[in-house]
């Protein structure tokens, strides 16, 4: 049995991705710019065991005790397809892989759980495979090298945003011209280590899964939104301010254009048809007291995902303020406070199914 595995971190976008030109390729109609983070993670691991008769997939989140075995769904077709295009890639046949994975954050609730969880797939299931081929090479030649390029691709077919999970701190997804997606990949724009004391806090207002996926939504919107041109016209500016702003630390550059850009998806979302509303009425209070806490002149712009949760961008001086302001508000369950993390890699601290 070959065994590997990989940690992968969700990641926040300061630019948004929201719309597909390709769907079964997964390619975007814009480039994004997102932040890795470093307070939640997947880890997953993939057995490759030549007595399985098909792939299984185990999961559990933060919540759960058990792994629960997922034999039908929506997730685990797109576990399943991965792995399938990984192995049909590395011209392996007949090989079935046992995937077993966990995530320590709630999962489908808008915190990028799709991102974390396919960028450590990939990461997780090509080293598995090199393992398995370089024990074989009259059969198999190895053919990840581990290019993080080559791991973007890969990964942006299981969810597009994980493509940006692949690498650590500051990073952009090039949006690609070619009908093959073979430009369409991400790039660091800065590691982890370059603004330290960027933060972004995470207020979890309720760990429900959400109904719509946002595969499904982003699609509707593309065929039904009036102002999905509008989008697609302004997002270059957008782009270039959080570029310009992460290349000087300007972080009220880099806050409200991340937090206009949010605000625009979402007024994309109010007006598909049918409407897509992710916000609660904890969201809306959240944002109102993040305007008056900016009047206060504590430095922190919002931005929110396809869920109601709320990212909060801040700086470390501002933090302590800034917790103390959210502890006392209703509405919020959790909340998580991120440095910018560490791209999806390898581990030796393998999970198994009997000791988590
Ligand atoms: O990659 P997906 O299908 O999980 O879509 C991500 C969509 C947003 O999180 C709303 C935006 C983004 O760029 O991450």
């Amino acid at each position: 049995m070959y065994k590997s595995t990989a940690i992968a971190h969700p990641n926040v976008a300061l630019v948004k991705y929201w719309g597909k030109r390709n769907a079964e390729l997964i390619l975007p109609q814009n480039a994004s710019i997102s932040v890795t983070l470093d307070g939640a993670q997947t880890i997953t691991t993939i057995e490759l065991d030549m007595d399985l008769q098909q792939h299984e997939f185990y999961f559990r989140d933060g919540s759960e005790p058990f792994y629960r075995r997922i034999s039908e769904g929506k997730e685990l077709e797109r576990v399943i397809g991965q792995i399938e295009l990984i192995m049909k890639i590395a011209d392996v046949q007949g090989l079935k892989a046992r995937v077993i994975s966990r995530n320590d954050f709630p999962t489908g609730a808008g915190l990028a759980s799709s991102a974390s969880g396919a960028a450590a797939l990939v990461v997780a299931a090509c080293d598995a495979l090199n393992n398995f081929s370089s024990n074989k090479p009259e059969l198999y030649a190895p053919i990840f090298d581990g290019g993080e390029k080559e791991l973007s691709i890969l990964s942006r077919r299981g969810s597009g945003s994980s493509c940006r999970s692949i690498y650590s701190g500051f990073v952009e997804w090039l949006k690609g011209e070619k009908e093959d997606g073979s430009d369409s990949y991400a790039v660091q724009l800065a590691d982890e280590n370059y603004w330290p004391d960027f933060r972004v806090v995470t207020a979890i207002m309720t760990a429900e899964k959400k109904k719509l996926t946002s595969r499904a939504g982003m699609e509707q919107t593309v065929r039904t939104c009036p102002l999905y041109h509008c989008w697609l016209q302004s997002v270059e500016d957008d782009l270039s301010n959080v570029r310009n702003g992460i290349k000087q630390r300007d972080f009220d550059l880099v806050g409200r254009a991340a937090e206009h850009n949010a605000l625009k998806m979402h007024s994309l979302m109010f007006t598909t048809k049918p409407a897509i509303i992710y916000w609660l009425p904890s969201t809306l209070q959240l944002i109102n007291e993040i305007y008056g806490w900016r009047e206060d002149g504590i430095k922190a712009y919002f931005t929110i995902d396809a869920g109601p949760q709320v990212k909060i961008l801040c700086l470390q001086t501002d933090l302590n303020r800034l917790e103390n302001r959210l502890k006392v508000l209703s509405g919020i369950e959790r909340i998580i406070v991120n440095k910018p993390g560490q791209g999806a890699h390898p581990t030796d601290k393998h999970l198994s199914l009997q000791n988590g």
